[in-house]
């Protein structure tokens, strides 16, 4: 299994993120996680498809697009123009999950489906076949540095008991309160991929992702 940070830029210091995601990328992480807020599905808005396509060309990382947005097949295809690996969507914000997953592969992209903490994890189940990587909310979508909800490694070590059962490769990815201090309880539930804003961006990014790196490493 291959074991990822993905730091979330939500938390970097946007007047110098060119640099900023540079010392994660030279650290290690080859992921970055870009948090996509409409203000609908969840109260805040953050950031889209103009600052991917601009940061898209200072990285080799995988681009990771978290999308916390209704209805977000409307965007799936502007985002893979901007520059997006990969799209994660909620299975609460689609009318139709199946269709929205459809169109991220269609588009070319590796497709995620993400569950918010009051999301059984059973709910998952049904799209398995359609998915790359499903992301275990950890705190309650919309702000950055909240607490880590410890129901979270229940539903992450379900989630990968459906995968082995299954006999599938699954990236399970964990968003929200994620530390030096607790990474290791969502990596023994069953986590692959962490998500890290706070931790990572508050203080120095370099020295937080080799931290982080040591641990993801002594997982291989
Ligand atoms: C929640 C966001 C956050 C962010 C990471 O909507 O998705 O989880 O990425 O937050 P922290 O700062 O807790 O790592
Ligand atoms: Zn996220």
């Amino acid at each position: 299994m291959n074991y990822m940070l993905a730091p979330s830029i939500l938390a970097a210091d946007f007047t110098n993120l060119g640099e900023e995601m540079k010392k994660t990328e030279d650290n290690g992480a080859s992921w970055l996680h870009f948090d996509v807020m409409d203000g609908m599905f969840v109260p805040s808005i953050s950031f889209g498809m103009p600052v991917l396509k601009s940061i898209r060309k200072a990285t080799g990382q995988f681009m990771d697009a978290h999308l916390m947005v209704q209805d977000p097949v409307r965007y799936i295809e502007a985002f893979r123009d901007a520059g997006a690996d990969g799209v994660t969507v909620h299975l609460e914000a689609c009318p139709d999950v199946g269709a929205a997953l459809e169109k991220i592969h269609a588009c070319g992209m590796k497709a995620g489906l993400s569950i918010c903490p009051e999301t059984a994890a059973s709910e998952v189940e049904a799209y398995l076949d359609q998915v790359e990587l499903v992301l275990v909310m950890c705190v309650h979508p919309g702000f950055g540095g909240q607490k880590f909800i410890p129901e979270s490694l229940e539903k992450i070590r379900a989630v990968r008991d459906m995968a082995v059962k299954r006999g599938k490769e699954l990236n399970i990815q964990v968003d929200g309160g994620i530390y030096l201090t607790n990474v290791r309880e969502v990596l023994d539930a069953g986590a692959n991929v962490i998500v890290a804003g706070s931790a990572v961006f508050g203080g120095d990014p370099a020295e937080n992702t080799k931290k982080f790196m040591e641990i993801l490493r002594s997982y291989e």
